[in-house]
């Protein structure tokens, strides 16, 4: 038996492989522990900012390695094809992230050379690694062709180039398409990309021009992909997808000779930020995808592709936290009291992009009753720099450890380093033991990139 803190009370079940990441609002083995702190991996919270420093990121391995053992297991479970999922690398690339999700036999999805170079350093096979992105630059597309990465081709200047760079290689490249299906879907309107009206990937107008330009190219074209968006708790959305993409897997074998062996459907599961979220599980999530595909297939009368998906979010949003120490306070009579922390949106950057939401606990006295409402600051010069608006928290003195859930995905990958604040160090938790796995940045870090032309020096 296992004791978690489900949601905000602790509770005891059977196996923490029962509980899927992406529902839990605090990573997999949060407890509260008999010093009435909180407790991740084992390790007390306050005594890793003791020794890590502040703010700092903590993320729970054990969380991290069941999402991806949730999502492959369950492909494997129900869909009847071959199947591979990708870690949707821009969630969080660094390399103990990638060579954790690659150990579970994970793919990695990237969008920059910078995020192609994490990933082949972690370990990652580059059979394994897909390159997305809508403009991804020659110099970064002759990369991931010397790397023999998958290209995941988004317009036609992509295209013409990289038929253009494949005169060059001795085999023909690997690539996919992205193609919007026009698929919409309840989330925040700056991250949904499935719109008809989208910056990414070829319109369904366009897809018959590609396909005839294909059957004459030197690529070699594996199969088609599509993303629809982010954070989304409806699984309809994605078991349509299939039946969208079938139509072209067969319009492009019977009238263009091209035969595609993969199905790429994307990321998007949500995952729960606050208490209201209610996200499907990553099995069901998968269960209704592979309901589409096979259905949208097996009735089209052509054979099961390889599957594909690329979570992000659902994989290592809510497995890391965000520990920050607390400062100073302001009480504006009959309107707010505000509580400040030494992080804010140069660490998250989410709250005051996308108005996201968030929990949180004073990790130093957990079952300390909660007496006041507060808004959590951040210390950027930006009166829109708020991390949580109106949340309910004990009393609280400065120096109190404020930790702020579900912070893996799209916190550091996004980090800035505005009013010059250095990032956060991040550490890697498991079993009582804890590692760094990215270093804090010092104040010399800051200035690494700077010159000073002689003529300005004085
Ligand atoms: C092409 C593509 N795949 C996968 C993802 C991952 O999405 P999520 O983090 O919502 O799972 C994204 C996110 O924007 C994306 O653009």
């Amino acid at each position: 038996m296992t004791t978690v803190l489900s949601g905000l009370r602790q509770e005891t079940i059977s196996s923490l492989d029962r509980l899927s990441p992406n529902q839990q609002l605090l990573p997999l083995t949060a407890i509260t522990n008999q010093r009435d702190r909180l407790e991740i991996g084992g390790c007390d919270v306050v005594e890793l900012v003791e020794q890590y420093g502040s703010p700092l990121y903590i993320l729970d391995e054990v969380s991290l390695r069941t999402a991806c053992q949730q999502y492959r297991d369950a492909l494997k479970q129900h869909y009847q094809g071959t199947s591979q999922v990708l870690y949707a690398s821009k969630a969080w690339s660094c390399l103990a992230v990638c060579a954790i999700v690659g150990s579970e036999g994970l793919g990695i999805d990237v969008v920059s050379a910078g995020e192609i170079l994490t990933a082949l350093r972690a370990g990652v096979s580059s059979s394994l690694i897909y390159f997305h992105g809508n403009n991804k630059s020659v110099e970064e597309l002759s990369y991931a062709l010397e790397s023999s990465c998958t290209v995941v081709v988004d317009n036609w200047h992509e295209l013409k180039t990289l038929d253009r760079l494949a005169q060059e290689q001795t085999s023909k490249p690997r690539i996919m398409l992205r193609l919007t299906p026009g698929i919409e879907c309840h989330t925040h309107e700056y991250i949904q990309t499935g719109h008809i009206d989208s910056k990414f990937g070829f319109d369904p107008n366009e897809i018959e021009a590609v396909f005839a330009f294909l059957a004459a190219s030197s690529l070699n074209c594996i199969g088609i992909h599509a993303h629809i968006g982010s954070q989304i708790f409806e699984l309809q959305p994605h078991q349509d997808i299939g039946g969208v993409m079938v139509q072209w897997f067969q319009l492009a074998g019977e009238k263009y000779g091209l035969q595609f062996s993969e199905l790429n459907i994307g990321g998007g599961l949500g995952i729960r930020y606050v208490e209201s979220d209610d996200p499907p599980s990553i099995e069901d999530w998968i269960k209704a995808v592979v309901a589409g595909v096979t259905e949208a297939f097996i009735g089209a009368g052509l054979p099961l592709p390889k599957l594909l998906c690329e979570p992000g979010r659902s994989l290592v949003g809510s497995t890391c936290v965000t520990a920050y120490t607390i400062g100073g306070s302001k009480t504006v009579p009959d309107i707010r009291t505000y509580i400040t922390v030494d992080g804010g949106m140069s660490d998250n950057p989410r709250p005051i992009t996308y108005q996201s939401q968030y929990r949180a606990v004073v990790a130093n006295h957990m079952s300390a009753a909660l007496s006041q409402t507060v808004t959590i600051a951040g210390k950027h010069c930006e009166s829109g720099d708020i991390l949580i608006k109106d949340i309910q928290l004990p009393t609280t003195n400065p120096g109190d450890i404020l930790v702020v859930f579900g912070t893996g995905a799209y916190n550091y990958s996004m980090a800035s380093n505005y009013n010059r604040l250095p990032k956060p160090a991040a550490v890697l938790v498991e079993g009582g033991a804890s590692s760094l796995i990215i270093k804090r940045e010092t104040r010399e870090d800051l200035l690494r990139q700077d010159c000073l032309p002689e003529r300005l020096c004085s």
